[in-house]
């Protein structure tokens, strides 16, 4: 199979999973549940739910079990998204192609979305999918990256450092925060859904990872500032004109491109001890650096 027939595989399969997952629109309070639906289905790359069923290729994981680790991180990462465009954040009217939420509906829908999102990645964790053991160590790994340690507590720096000169560890720790962590569960959540990995599995995976998770924000940086608002379905050139701290801004276009290379060659050799089982984290790596959108 192809890198593209493999993903063209998976996103069909997470669409269907997406669907099931989500409370239908006609269900009581049917506006919410509408609006959650608008804001995750269709659109997207679908990087999370994409490297958590590479993943879980290492420790033959059933399809289905990854389906709903992906779903769950999806719906957070949407979660994030949705209440990341809201005009007491980044105030974005743009999302992957279509008005964002608090454009489309209102605020307190966005508000009420990303809420709902959450509580529902977890209801959807501890479907009967999955053993009782897999859910907890499923949960604990999303809770802890979506938290105030993970996405949340990056997204409070984000808003903190407006405005602020950050040095390039300070940024570093921000990004590895708001971005790594969620797709660092990405890769760890698509691991664990399988047979239980070693701790040598769970630390190359990491390296991985941690890669992978700095060189997607340092791209979204970038794009930023390369690529126009139809390419990107959201807001170019927001970052400069928000002030906010990015590798683009703290050490410039040309050794951001740089690092987003060097990182991409650290997780290519955080996958050596896998061999060819890991050809697909390795595409993926490759994707995240090298995407134009
Ligand atoms: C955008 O994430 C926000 C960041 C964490 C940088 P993505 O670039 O994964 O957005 P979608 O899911 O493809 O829309
Ligand atoms: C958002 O980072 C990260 C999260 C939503 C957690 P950005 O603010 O850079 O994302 P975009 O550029 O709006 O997608
Ligand atoms: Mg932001
Ligand atoms: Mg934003
Ligand atoms: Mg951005």
């Amino acid at each position: 199979m192809t890198f593209d027939q493999w993903t063209r595989q998976v996103l069909d399969r997470v669409e269907s999973a997406l669907d099931h997952y989500l409370p239908a629109a006609d269900v009581q309070p049917a506006p919410l549940h509408d609006a959650m639906r608008y804001a995750v289905l269709g659109g997207g790359k679908r990087v999370r739910p994409l490297l958590c069923h590479a993943a879980g290729e290492l420790t033959n994981a059933a399809p289905e079990a990854l389906d709903a680790a992906a779903c769950a991180l999806e719906m957070i990462h949407v979660y994030s998204l949705v209440h990341d465009d809201m005009p007491c954040m980044d105030d974005d009217d743009m999302r992957r192609g279509k008005p964002t939420v608090h454009v489309k509906y209102d605020e307190p829908t966005a508000l009420l979305v990303g809420d709902a999102l959450q509580s529902q990645a977890f209801v959807t964790l501890t479907s009967h999918i999955l053993d009782a053991q897999h859910q907890a160590s499923l949960v604990r790994e999303l809770a802890l990256a979506s938290g105030s340690i993970g996405m949340a507590g990056g997204q409070a720096i984000d808003l903190a450092s407006v405005g602020h000169a950050l040095t390039r560890e300070q940024l570093e720790t921000m990004h590895r925060l708001k971005t790594g962590a969620l797709l660092r569960a990405a890769v760890r959540m698509g691991a664990l859904a399988g047979e239980t990995p070693s701790a040598d599995t769970l630390a190359s995976l990491d390296k991985y990872a941690a890669a992978v998770g700095l060189a997607f924000q340092v791209v979204d940086d970038i794009l930023d500032v390369t690529a126009d608002s139809a390419t990107l379905g959201k807001t170019a050139g927001k970052d400069a004109k928000d002030g906010k701290p990015t590798y683009v801004s703290i050490i410039g276009l040309d050794a951001s491109r740089v690092l987003a290379q060097q990182l991409r060659a650290d997780a290519h050799a955080a996958l050596e001890p896998f061999g060819a089982r890991a050809q697909r984290l390795a595409e993926l790596a490759d994707l995240v650096v090298n995407r134009v959108s």
